[in-house]
């Protein structure tokens, strides 16, 4: 079976599909020739490359692969220029593309080189790793790091088809499929509190990969996803509920080191504290903070700095937040939960109960 999924954003809208064994439907015209650059890491090139260049061979573009080394650090502009230089030196045109095939990394690198190769050429994503199937291949954003931070070079650039094989879940190592589940809890707590008891139901078939339900997560995900990006395309306004757990885990990713921590360890970091800071600010209650922590343990996740093996102190988390990109004056932005599946976005927390939550949160149970 295998479901679509449209993200509708008018002339720039375009389909998801999900399922076991789901290919690219792209063809190329009769009598045109169209290059394809697939851009993926070296740890998901020898098992995928090869099939995706057949299927693209056979539908009648001419194909490079590049694999970049594995890690956050190829979101990088160097790497950019590297694979621009391959995509010119491969014959890739104004009608040429990109197939970004990988993580996270790969889809926020090779978008990004889609985006700005030509001023911007077609772009599919093919993502193969839970997070970027449940999150970052949908969306179009697009970026690289710098040395000052993540993220801080990007473009908004949507794909014209993402396409998720399931069957590439069962090669992704167990912490990074763990670490992909936060960001569906995240959907779940921010838009859909059914959703949410479903995970609560079926969690450990969730972290047991059972089939069918990952494609039931990975539709509803995308769902919850496209929806939102179909609201707020750049991020103006509500789409910035989707970075839940966002600005203290962004923090405990930067201060730990790129890489000590993933990104969705640190997210549930985030979402954790976050949760508390909204029983305080916004009358969520506390047993459904209570609810979402004992979920995001029953995935697999960290919820306390010391349960992830790090102890970080407040001061450095809290200079790093003033550094996010996403806060203003320096004052970090949080969004905050009311209810589960209702978050709201913009929120501004004073600096005692800041510090003083982190203090009762870290040291809790
Ligand atoms: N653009 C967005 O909206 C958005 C949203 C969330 C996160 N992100 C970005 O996504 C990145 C994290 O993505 P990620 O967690 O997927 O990390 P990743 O891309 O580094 O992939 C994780 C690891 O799994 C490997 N891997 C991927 N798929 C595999 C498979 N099927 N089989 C075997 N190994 C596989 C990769 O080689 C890598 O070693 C971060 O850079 C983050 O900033 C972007």
């Amino acid at each position: 079976m295998s479901r679509t999924i449209r993200v509708d954003l008018g002339g720039r809208a375009y389909d998801i599909r999900i399922g076991r064994g789901v290919k690219t439907e792209l063809t190329v015209p009769a009598g045109r020739r169209i290059a394809a650059l697939i851009v993926s890491d070296t740890n998901v090139d020898p098992l995928y490359g090869p099939p995706w260049e057949a299927r693209l061979r056979e539908r009648g573009f001419d194909v490079v692969r590049a694999a970049v080394p594995a890690g956050e650090s190829s979101k990088d502009l160097a790497v950019v220029a590297d694979l621009c230089g391959r995509a010119a030196d491969a014959g890739v045109d104004r009608s040429g593309m990109v197939v970004a095939l990988g993580g996270g990394v790969v889809g926020d690198l090779g978008g990004f080189v889609a985006a700005v190769f030509l001023r911007g050429i077609r772009l599919v994503q093919a993502p193969t790793s839970l997070l970027a199937m449940v999150d970052s291949s949908v969306g179009g954003k697009t970026a690289v790091n710098l040395r000052q931070g993540k993220n801080l070079v990007g473009a908004f650039h949507q794909p014209a088809e993402v396409v998720a094989d399931l069957d590439a879940l069962r090669t992704l190592p167990r912490r990074e499929f763990v670490s992909g589940l936060a960001e569906v809890v995240k959907h779940g707590v921010i838009r859909d509190r059914g959703f949410f008891e479903r995970l609560e139901q079926r969690a450990a078939d969730v972290t047991g990969r059972d089939p069918e339900l990952l494609e039931e997560l990975v539709a509803r995900n995308c769902e919850i996803k496209a929806a939102v990006v179909a609201t707020d395309e750049r991020e103006s306004d509500v789409r910035a509920i989707l970075n839940f757990g966002h600005t203290l885990g962004h923090a405990f990713e930067s201060v730990a080191g790129y890489g000590a921590l993933l990104h969705g360890e640190a997210v549930s970091l985030g979402m954790s504290f976050a949760g508390r800071l909204s029983v305080r600010e916004r009358g969520f209650g506390a047993a459904d903070c209570e609810r979402m922590d004992r979920l995001l343990r029953a995935m697999g996740l960290p919820v306390r700095p010391r349960e992830a093996g790090i102890d970080l102190s407040w001061g450095d988390l809290r200079r790093a937040m003033a550094a996010d990109k996403k806060g203003r004056d320096r004052l970090p932005r949080f969004v905050l939960i009311d209810d589960l599946g209702a978050a709201a976005h913009g929120c501004t927390v004073s600096e005692p109960l800041l510090a003083g939550t982190f203090a009762a949160w870290a040291a809790a149970r």
